[in-house]
């Protein structure tokens, strides 16, 4: 029989920061796979927005954190087996960690630039560069430069990898399990109280 506990939802703030920090990491990787080929003055309208959706997942993810930390989590569904609780934990950790490292290497990549373009946030509010490594010897930001090319490079790998699990996951419980795991997510798609009877 599936009781009451087993829909707990996570609450509207943290359901809304979950969608709209996905919405823009997604969004962010669909712009990023367009640098390969797009020219001109697209080329650098596709770079700032890039930057400014990368800066503000950074901020919201801030966000995120410290609501966190000061709210109470669902209890995991009673359908979830332990391998399951510890895997979600294991991917959750993953993501927090993407959501922080990713924007933070991006923004070392502008700011050991040598093209010296300013990021100018949504057109409108200038975004600094990251303070001490911007004024670094020429040698050592050339360095810095490949090190956050490639680290920002490898991050987006580890996050396609994160996504695909994530998602199938969610799928999995959604059409096979069918233990409303998803629902936690998306209140809406919680049965009604009638449901809950045996
Ligand atoms: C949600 C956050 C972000 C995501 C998901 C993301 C994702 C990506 C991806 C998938 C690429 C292409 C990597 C490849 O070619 O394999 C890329 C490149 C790039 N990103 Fe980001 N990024 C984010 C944040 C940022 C931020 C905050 C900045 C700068 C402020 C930034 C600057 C760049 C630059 C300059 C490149 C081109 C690097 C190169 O290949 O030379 N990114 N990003
Ligand atoms: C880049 C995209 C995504 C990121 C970074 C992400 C990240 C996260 C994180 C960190 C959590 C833990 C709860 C929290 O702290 O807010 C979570 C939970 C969850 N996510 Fe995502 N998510 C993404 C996309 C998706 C998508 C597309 C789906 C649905 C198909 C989804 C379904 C869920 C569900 C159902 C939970 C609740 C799991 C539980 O019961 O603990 N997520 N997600």
């Amino acid at each position: 029989m599936q009781t009451k506990g087993d829909f707990a939802r996570f609450n509207y703030v943290a359901i809304f920061f979950h969608w709209i920090v996905a919405a823009l990491i997604l969004a962010n990787i669909l712009i990023a796979w367009q640098f390969s080929w797009v020219q001109g003055p697209m080329r650098l309208l596709a770079f700032q927005a890039h930057k400014s959706i990368g800066i503000t997942v950074l901020l919201l993810s801030v966000l995120r954190i410290l609501w966190r930390a000061v709210s109470t989590l669902p209890p995991f569904p009673e359908t979830m087996r332990s391998w399951e609780k510890e895997a979600s934990k294991i991917v959750e950790k993953g993501f927090y960690f993407i959501m922080l490292a990713l924007p933070l290497s991006g923004w070392a990549i502008v700011s050991t630039s040598d093209l010296g373009v300013p990021t100018i946030l949504y057109g409108v509010v200038h975004w600094p560069d990251i303070p001490v490594i911007s004024t670094l010897p020429i040698d050592w930001k050339l360095r810095a430069y490949g090190t956050s090319v490639d680290a920002h490079h490898l991050l987006a790998k580890i996050t396609y990898a994160l996504v695909a699990f994530h998602v199938l996951a969610a799928l999995r419980h959604q059409f096979i399990k069918r233990d409303y795991v998803l629902a936690r997510m998306i209140p809406s798609l919680a049965p009604r109280p009638v449901d809950l009877r045996e």
